[in-house]
């Protein structure tokens, strides 16, 4: 049979196909990570919005809590925009011929709501629930970031799938008392910064309530010294009993039952038996965010 292709051509095809592999390759990390690029994700962007709102100003300055504006956050699923009137509750009084709040006055005076841009938007097909993370010891800090430090509002984590994923197959790093939840600066427990948790008995939509205090309360309060654990008993001890109080009757108001923490870990893993958080792999599990 004559040889239509000799031994060069066939090398050449070789070298071609490594090298169309090659570019394949290439192109899918271009593709890769532009996708995570955040010029895609629209991270750290702060768009246009129609008054240039504060945080840093209404937060960190005047005090205000999250919740006075955005009051749904910790019954539904939207933490909620809020709207003009909750502005006028102040505006009608202070800065009242300034520049920057005319479009304010000019949605009270015509009815029409101010249209902010959104800075956070998942794609339709992901469900997600402010509720169930506000109540199960997610700070708002953990997902959006020192917003009392944003002089406007911008996304600080991408919201991608391996985002969500990168908790959700390890919570107990993010995990904090229910009462800690606004609290921007709130960092975990460590040696020199111990912490002691109680289970509080009232119970929110979703958990059983959890506040920490800074300061032994057994050393202020020798009545308290009693009831709470001592201090040899051994920590699955102390968890387990904090777990069974917990569970007896969670709705009546509980004798504080201390247990002191140096680490986030061990807070963590106490947290995820209050709030019966669900194993890894159930949180890593397609439906979970794709119904
Ligand atoms: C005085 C009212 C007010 C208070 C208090 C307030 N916010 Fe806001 N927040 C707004 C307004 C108005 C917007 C929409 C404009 C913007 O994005 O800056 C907004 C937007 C946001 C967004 C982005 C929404 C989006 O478009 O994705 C987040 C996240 C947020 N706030 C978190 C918080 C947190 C956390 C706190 C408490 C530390 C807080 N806010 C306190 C009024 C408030
Ligand atoms: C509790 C009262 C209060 C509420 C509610 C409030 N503001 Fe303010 N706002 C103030 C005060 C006080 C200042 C002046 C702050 C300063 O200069 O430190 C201010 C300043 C501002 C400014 C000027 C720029 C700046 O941040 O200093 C804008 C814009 C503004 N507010 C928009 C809004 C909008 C929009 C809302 C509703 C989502 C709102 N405010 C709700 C009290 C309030
Ligand atoms: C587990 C992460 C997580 C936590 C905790 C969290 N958020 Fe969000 N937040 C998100 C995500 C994701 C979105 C975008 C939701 C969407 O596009 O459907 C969002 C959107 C928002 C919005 C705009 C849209 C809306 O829901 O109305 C506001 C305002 C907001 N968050 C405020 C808060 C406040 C205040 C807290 C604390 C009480 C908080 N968030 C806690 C992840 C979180
Ligand atoms: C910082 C940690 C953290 C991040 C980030 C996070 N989650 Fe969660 N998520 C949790 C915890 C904790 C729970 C409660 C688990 C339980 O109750 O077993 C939860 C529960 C859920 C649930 C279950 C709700 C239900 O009703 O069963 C959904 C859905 C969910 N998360 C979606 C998301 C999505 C989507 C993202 C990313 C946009 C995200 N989460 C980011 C910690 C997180
Ligand atoms: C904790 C929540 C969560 C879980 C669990 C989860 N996803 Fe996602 N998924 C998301 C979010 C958020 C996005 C949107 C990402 C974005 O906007 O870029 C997404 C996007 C996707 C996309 C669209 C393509 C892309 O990457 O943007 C596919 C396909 C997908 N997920 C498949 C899966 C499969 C298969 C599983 C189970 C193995 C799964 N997801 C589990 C949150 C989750």
């Amino acid at each position: 049979m004559a040889q239509v292709f000799d031994r060069s051509s066939n090398a050449l095809a070789r070298a071609s196909l490594v090298l169309s592999g090659l570019i394949v390759i290439a192109l899918g990390v271009a593709l890769n990570s532009l996708q995570r690029s955040p010029w895609v994700t629209r991270q750290g962007q702060r768009p246009d919005q129609p008054v240039p709102f504060s945080h840093k100003h209404h937060v960190e300055g005047l005090g205000l809590q999250c919740q006075y504006c955005h009051t749904s956050v910790e019954k539904s699923s939207y933490a909620g925009i809020p709207p003009t009137k909750t502005c006028m509750n102040c505006h009608s009084q202070i800065w009242t011929n300034a520049n920057l709040l005319e479009p304010v006055r000019q949605s009270w005076a015509t009815g029409a709501s101010l249209q902010w841009i959104k800075v956070h938007d998942l794609p339709d097909f992901v469900y997600f629930n402010h509720e169930i993370h506000v109540n199960k010891g997610i700070g708002c800090a953990s997902c959006h970031g020192r917003v009392d430090e944003m002089p406007l509002m911008y996304m600080q984590n991408s919201l991608q799938m391996e985002w969500c994923l990168n908790c959700h197959r390890n919570p107990a790093v993010n995990l904090r008392p229910t009462a800690e939840i606004y609290n921007m600066a709130w960092t975990g427990p460590s040696s020199d910064k111990p912490v002691w948790c109680s289970a509080t008995g009232a119970v929110g939509p979703t958990a059983q309530q959890v506040a920490c205090v800074e300061t032994d309360p057994a050393a202020s309060n020798p009545e308290m010294a009693q009831m709470s654990q001592p201090a040899e008993l051994s920590k699955s001890a102390a968890l387990d009993k904090a777990q069974t109080v917990a569970d007896v009757s969670p709705a009546v108001v509980m004798p504080a039952n201390y247990v002191k923490f140096t680490s986030q870990d061990e807070l963590g893993h106490y947290l995820m038996k209050q709030y019966h958080i669900r194993t890894a792999n159930e949180l890593s599990s397609c439906e979970v965010c794709h119904r």
